[in-house]
């Protein structure tokens, strides 16, 4: 069986693509490198011993994403190619609809016209920004957001519900990811943020490698242990499993299933701080800064639908992903910029 992924030299992308030669399928990968590096897609085939044809294509170039599904002929797809700063996305609204939401519709209307019938969607954790009882099941989607970026991932859900709603033949699988981090246990493939990183665990990365001086922790008062903020930090190993995983169901089955893919299991800031200095043997020095717009106290996963559904279950815990995403810092300090 043949998969086609988009943006698979992207941080998630990669792993998975790793995840699926392992587990037998063919693939091939579109991506316009846009924010990801050819390097990753080398070191996949290296990691894995296969080979990945590779299109430098954007999904939103109808005629050649329509040429790649020619010359591949996949049986499925797996849709990461977006655009994902949740800041970003609030100061340029219309390119994070117009790649994420244009992007999807493009992709869509090309399977259709093809004849592939299954789709594994990227879709986000941020679906629940606005929910505040924790834990937070596929239930409880209040289709409400803060950002445009929150807003494409719930319209695409949308789109892809909608389209499998009026051709019976479509399955596919919405899946939710709280916080991947954390890198292949090789330290060759990882996280590679263009510029100052945004999100916690890259930026710890940073300062344990002297590229950063300090981090700060976005508000201590939080009502939570220890006043820091609380996410489902994830491996990003376990996270690519589960697209294997969602593959297989959507395989033997029909419509659209969504599931959360997280541990279950809320870490403070303070405590991730604390388990990647354990991990890396490095102090990371911290100050206390007012919090971040936009945060909330806390947010983490009721995983027991993939559980039952997928047989999911994270193999990896907060210490496995401090010390491979260490690896990959140490070994890699300028990401895939040799
Ligand atoms: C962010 C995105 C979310 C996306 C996810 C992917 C925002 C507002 N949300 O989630 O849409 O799906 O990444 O991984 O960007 N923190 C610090 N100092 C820092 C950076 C972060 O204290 O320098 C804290 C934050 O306040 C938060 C926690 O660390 O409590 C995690 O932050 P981050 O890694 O940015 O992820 P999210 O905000 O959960």
């Amino acid at each position: 069986m043949k998969v086609l992924v988009t943006g698979g030299a992207g941080y998630i992308g990669s792993h998975t693509c790793v995840a699926l030669l392992e587990a037998g399928y063919d693939v091939a990968c579109i991506d316009n490198l846009d924010n990801s590096s050819y390097e990753a897609i080398r070191r996949v085939e290296e990691l894995t011993g296969k080979k990945i044809p590779f299109y430098e294509k954007n999904i939103l170039d109808r005629e050649a994403l329509k040429a790649v599904f020619e010359a591949e002929k996949p049986d499925a797809v797996i849709h990461f190619a977006a655009l994902k700063a949740v800041g970003e996305s609030v100061a340029k609204p219309l390119e994070y609809y117009h790649t994420n939401v244009y992007g999807t519709i493009t992709l869509l209307e090309v399977m259709r016209e093809e004849g592939v019938k299954k789709l594994v969607y990227s879709s986000s954790a941020t679906v629940y920004s606005s929910v505040k009882e924790m834990p937070v099941n596929e239930e409880s989607f209040a289709y409400v957001t803060t950002n445009p970026y929150g807003w494409t991932k719930i319209m695409c859900e949308q789109i892809i519900r909608d389209t499998a709603k009026a051709d019976p033949e479509l399955s596919a699988a919405l899946l939710r990811y709280f916080n991947p981090v954390g890198a292949h246990p090789s330290g060759r493939i990882g996280e590679d943020p263009a510029g100052i990183p945004n999100n916690l665990m890259p930026y710890i990365a940073q300062v344990a490698s002297g590229k950063l001086q300090r981090l700060s922790v976005y508000g201590n008062d939080y009502p939570t242990r220890d006043g820091t903020g609380v996410r489902d930090y994830i491996h990003v190993c376990d996270l690519a499993d589960g697209h294997v995983l969602a593959l297989g169901r959507i395989a033997g089955g029909k419509g659209v299933y969504t599931y959360n893919l997280g541990s279950g299991k809320g870490t403070s800031v303070l405590e991730m701080v604390k388990a990647f200095e354990e991990a890396s043997g490095r102090k990371i020095p911290y100050v206390i800064a007012p919090r971040r717009p936009g945060d909330i106290a806390e947010v983490f996963a009721d995983a027991s639908l993939a559980e039952k559904e997928l047989g999911f279950k994270t193999k990896r815990d907060v210490f496995d992903m401090c010390r491979d995403l260490w690896n990959w810092q140490s070994h890699n300090p300028n990401g895939y910029e040799k």
